[in-house]
């Protein structure tokens, strides 16, 4: 009676051990091919060098920078373009897990969103044409002077707040293009766009003053917290190892 009571025990201990020892490899099967994790990265590409559209394609620093974040962690990228205004909303939102679009920290946007650490510098500048009677800031001042701004961006913000109601375009290309047809008196835009904008056009030029000095950087939800460590390891990787700058310097050195 004893010995078959001991093997009744033996019989069900050993049975739940099979079942246990079942119910681990379904999960090591689970857990041996993981959905790729992706990162969805929103963009507003009219803003060359940082991002623009070659050859029906996506290019520029931030999709150059955010591939080798998403390389080194493991994850696939996919670039979804849409309206500047719109790249902040579609992260607080969870539509995509990061904003790469030349995004300058400000305190009012990490309200929304966190930012990762900045990756670069940039300015807010004036572009006019070359005969222009505007040659500093507070030319700007007179209500008469109509000045184009990207809509959402803090040249927009700032053109409000210190100067008066800009026009607002959906991109700084569109602004240029109603400079240069003489429906605007001058465009207010970061410095690097505004370099290549006037590149192409020869009478146009930059007045030799910064309104803002500023940082760009990555936006990611609030909830991202373990993301946000994560692509802040390896930009500070890219950054000791040259390779962030050597990104910049690729595009900024040949002024795309
Ligand atoms: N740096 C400016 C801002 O954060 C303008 C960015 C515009 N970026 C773009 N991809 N259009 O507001």
């Amino acid at each position: 009676m004893k010995i078959r009571y001991n093997f009744v025990v033996c019989a069900a201990v050993l049975c739940s051990m099979v079942m246990l020892s079942g119910c681990g490899n379904q999960k090591k099967a689970e857990t041996a091919k993981p959905a790729v994790r992706k990162l969805v990265m929103a963009t507003e590409a009219t803003f060359p060098p940082y991002e623009y559209f070659e050859k029906g394609k996506i290019m520029g620093i931030d999709v150059d920078i955010v591939s080798e974040v998403a390389k080194n962690l493991g994850m696939e990228l996919e670039i979804m373009d849409m309206k500047f205004d719109s790249v902040i909303l579609s992260v607080q939102t969870g539509k995509c897990n990061i904003g790469a679009s030349g995004i300058t920290a400000t305190n009012e946007r990490r309200k929304l969103i966190n930012f990762t650490i900045p990756y670069v510098t940039a300015q807010q500048v004036i572009i006019v044409p070359k005969n222009s009677a505007i040659k500093k800031p507070e030319d700007l001042k007179d209500k008469k002077i109509r000045i184009g701004v990207q809509q959402g961006t803090t040249g927009d913000l700032f053109v409000a707040k210190n100067l008066h109601e800009p026009q607002r375009f959906d991109n700084a290309g569109l602004a240029v293009a109603a400079l240069l047809a003489k429906k605007l008196e001058a465009v207010v835009c970061d410095g690097e766009p505004a370099r290549v904008h006037v590149s192409k056009h020869p009478e146009l030029i930059i007045l030799p003053v910064i309104l803002t000095s500023e940082e760009y950087a990555f936006a990611l939800n609030k909830k991202d917290t373990e993301l946000l460590k994560q692509i802040n390891g390896v930009l500070i990787k890219m950054r000791k190892s040259g390779r962030l700058q050597a990104i910049l310097d690729s595009y900024l050195n040949k002024k795309k």
